[in-house]
């Protein structure tokens, strides 16, 4: 079940946190991943280095993904590294929860260009390649808060919306060549909100706040990827799937 065996994969943001769980789990079903960072190539290598010992390539690629020349020589790299592409995920993001009188416009535009933009540009690069394959599929990664609002951190919040009918739309768009699915995560234990669960106080709410009373981990997130980029899947497209512990249930 949702073997990946033959395909090469691209899941941006794999050198920590949600991404590193997904690359790992793509490894397992046999996909060949690129294992895309920014600044973290110790921690992508080890990610490429782990992949490698369960029998399956891997490769690590640099790009800052808020800038469009970048992305574009990612998806290039990517694409010779093995002359195709059939999946593409995107975990790249960054985090900001200021109020609303807080935001800067340097705040707003480098979430919007990194969350949103940096989302719709990956897509948009992989596409010469993904057209090409038979079985092409994409995964982006939206939040819980792309649907379901909280106090601070609009401009994140406006980019997961936006990430979300983004998918949609992509998907009948692009249909039947592409299938496009989203993820959208509960609240999940990394770097991106150390400071929240690293504070017993926001880490009781959280978790009490969870129907199923614990805080997620990224390897919550991981198979539902596999499945939606695999065979199984294959008359799946233009839905978020919700996997948040049920907190999205209050
Ligand atoms: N954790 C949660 O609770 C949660 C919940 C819902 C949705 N999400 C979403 O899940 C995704 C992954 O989050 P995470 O929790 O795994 O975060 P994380 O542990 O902080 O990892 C972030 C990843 O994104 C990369 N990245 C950040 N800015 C980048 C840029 N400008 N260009 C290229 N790569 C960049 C980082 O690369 P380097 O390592 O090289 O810096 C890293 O690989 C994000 O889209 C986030 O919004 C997370």
């Amino acid at each position: 079940m949702f073997d990946l065996s033959g395909r090469v994969v691209l899941v941006t943001g794999a050198s920590r946190g949600i991404g590193r769980a997904i690359a790992l789990e793509l490894g397992r079903a046999g996909a060949a991943v690129a294992v895309h960072y920014h600044h973290r190539a110790d921690r992508a290598s080890e990610v490429v280095n782990t992949i490698e010992g369960l029998g399956a390539a891997a490769r690590a690629f640099a790009a800052d993904i808020s800038d469009r020349g970048q992305v574009d020589a990612l998806l290039r790299a990517v694409g010779e590294w093995k002359g195709r592409l059939d999946g593409l995920v995107t975990s790249a993001g960054i985090f900001r929860g200021p109020s609303v009188e807080e935001v800067d416009a340097a705040d707003w535009t480098e979430l919007i260009a990194t969350d949103l933009e940096g989302t719709f540009r990956s897509v948009q690069a992989a596409l010469p390649y993904l057209r090409r394959s038979d079985q092409a599929a994409i995964v982006t990664v939206s939040s819980v808060l792309g649907s379901h609002p909280a106090v601070g951190g609009v401009p994140y919040q406006a980019a997961k919306g936006g990430i979300e009918q983004m998918t949609r739309a992509l998907a009948i768009e692009l249909a039947p060549a592409i299938r496009v699915n989203a993820v959208a995560p509960g609240f999940i234990r990394t770097d991106i909100n150390r400071t929240g669960h690293e504070d017993p106080t926001f880490h009781d709410q959280v978790a009490r706040a969870t129907a199923l009373r614990r805080w997620g981990e990224p390897e919550d997130i991981a198979p539902a990827v596999r499945y939606l980029l695999s065979r199984e899947a294959d008359w799946v497209t233009g839905i978020v799937l919700g996997i948040d512990g049920g907190i999205a249930l209050r």
